[in-house]
């Protein structure tokens, strides 16, 4: 079983894959300019190695245009993490997009870049890019894997995960599904988004029953602010079930890194609408735990955001994602930031549901 020990092993090439997995172990650059080993943990029981932040590509095509994108996965990639997340339906939302146009940025950038090796594909399918509903039915799944290889111009998916659950479908059809992408090799890992913890159980439970290949991973929300999703029974499962758990809106969509105080900050992003929501007494009690934290260790709000996710039990990895190199450095810098036990008291404390 799973206990979380293993969160801070270092990546020592447990190779079932090639030189990815079996890479000497990343480097960080480190405040003195030293390259220092960068830690990386094991993501549930897939032996997938990842540094503990994972690259949030819903920016790309939608915030980040191509150049800052290519520049962004560089750099990322440069300084020793690994994982980066997308979806099919990313950025579909954005007047004009019709969904892909995040697999396509990171596509053309793996052809560019020539860095496959050196990086976790994770990608999700099953939301709603042109089919009017949520869908893991095997037809749409084995449309949708191919139309996704293809964007992110690869043969195989290191982990794919259902986006949404679909309470049309019976898992054990999914998961039938899944076995035959990964017996075909489009697929390495499979996982789930935003289930609860009744949903992930009974998926667990079907995987048992019908000898299928079972969800290695859960992407929950989860955040100095959205807490109540996965703390408590989810969180207990995951951790009982040895299940990886990478968690999204690391940085609540900005909110963490304290740069909305009121109304009129809601101007700084595009998407500074979908914050309007954390504006209120508790979150100002989460940005005064935060900007006493980060000055005392004189580094930004959003690094002490994402460390305190790294450091939470059941967590293997936060996704968070920058629309600048700026940004970035909080991101990257989070990973090597350790935070004192005094500090995830006060921060844990004043984020008390
Ligand atoms: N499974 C799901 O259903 C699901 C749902 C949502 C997201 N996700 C995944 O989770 C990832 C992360 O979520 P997210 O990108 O929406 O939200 P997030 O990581 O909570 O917030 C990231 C945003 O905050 C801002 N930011 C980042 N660093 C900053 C800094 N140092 N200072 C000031 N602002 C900073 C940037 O936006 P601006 O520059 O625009 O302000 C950035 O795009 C997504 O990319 C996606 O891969 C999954």
């Amino acid at each position: 079983m799973w206990t979380g020990e293993s969160r801070n092993k270092i990546a020592i090439g447990n190779s079932h894959r090639g030189p990815i997995f079996g890479h000497t172990p990343a480097y960080a650059a480190s405040d003195s300019g030293r390259e220092t080993d960068l830690q990386k943990r094991t993501l549930g029981r897939t032996g997938l190695e990842i540094a503990p932040l994972v690259f949030g590509g819903n920016v790309f095509g939608w915030t980040a245009d191509e150049k800052t994108s290519f520049d962004l996965l560089d750099r990322f990639v440069d300084a020793g993490l690994n994982a980066i997340d997308t979806a099919d339906v990313y950025s579909r939302w954005v007047p004009g997009n019709k969904g892909g146009e995040s697999e396509t940025v990171i596509g053309d950038w793996l052809k560019k870049s020539g860095k496959r090796d050196k990086v976790v594909i994770i990608t999700k399918v099953g939301s709603d890019i042109g089919q009017g509903r949520v869908d893991l039915s095997p037809t749409h799944i084995e449309k949708a894997v191919d139309a996704s290889l293809k964007r992110l111009r690869i043969d195989e998916i290191d982990l794919y995960l259902s986006h949404w659950p679909d309470p049309t479908v019976p898992h054990a059809e999914t998961l039938g599904a899944y076995r035959r992408l990964i017996e075909k090799g489009k697929v390495r890992h499979i996982g789930a988004s935003n289930l609860d913890a009744g949903q992930m159980k009974a998926a667990l439970d079907a995987a048992d029953h019908h000898k299928l290949p079972r969800y290695e991973v859960l992407q929950p929300a989860y955040n100095l602010y959205d807490r109540t999703e996965f703390e408590g029974p989810l969180r207990d499962l995951c951790m009982a079930r040895g299940i990886g758990v990478i968690s999204y809106y690391g940085l609540a969509k900005g909110f963490l890194s304290g740069k909305y105080r009121n109304k009129a900050d809601l101007g700084k992003s595009p998407r500074g609408s979908g914050v309007a929501s954390y504006l209120n007494e508790r979150g100002m009690r989460i940005l005064a735990a935060l900007d006493e934290v980060s000055a005392s260790h004189g580094v930004t709000q959003a690094q002490v955001a994402l460390a305190w996710i790294i450091a939470r039990p059941g967590i293997t990895a936060p996704i968070a994602s920058a629309t600048s190199l700026e940004q970035l450095e909080s991101l990257i810098g989070a990973v090597s930031l350790e935070l004192a036990p005094a500090d995830m008291k006060r921060l844990t404390a004043a984020s008390a549901p």
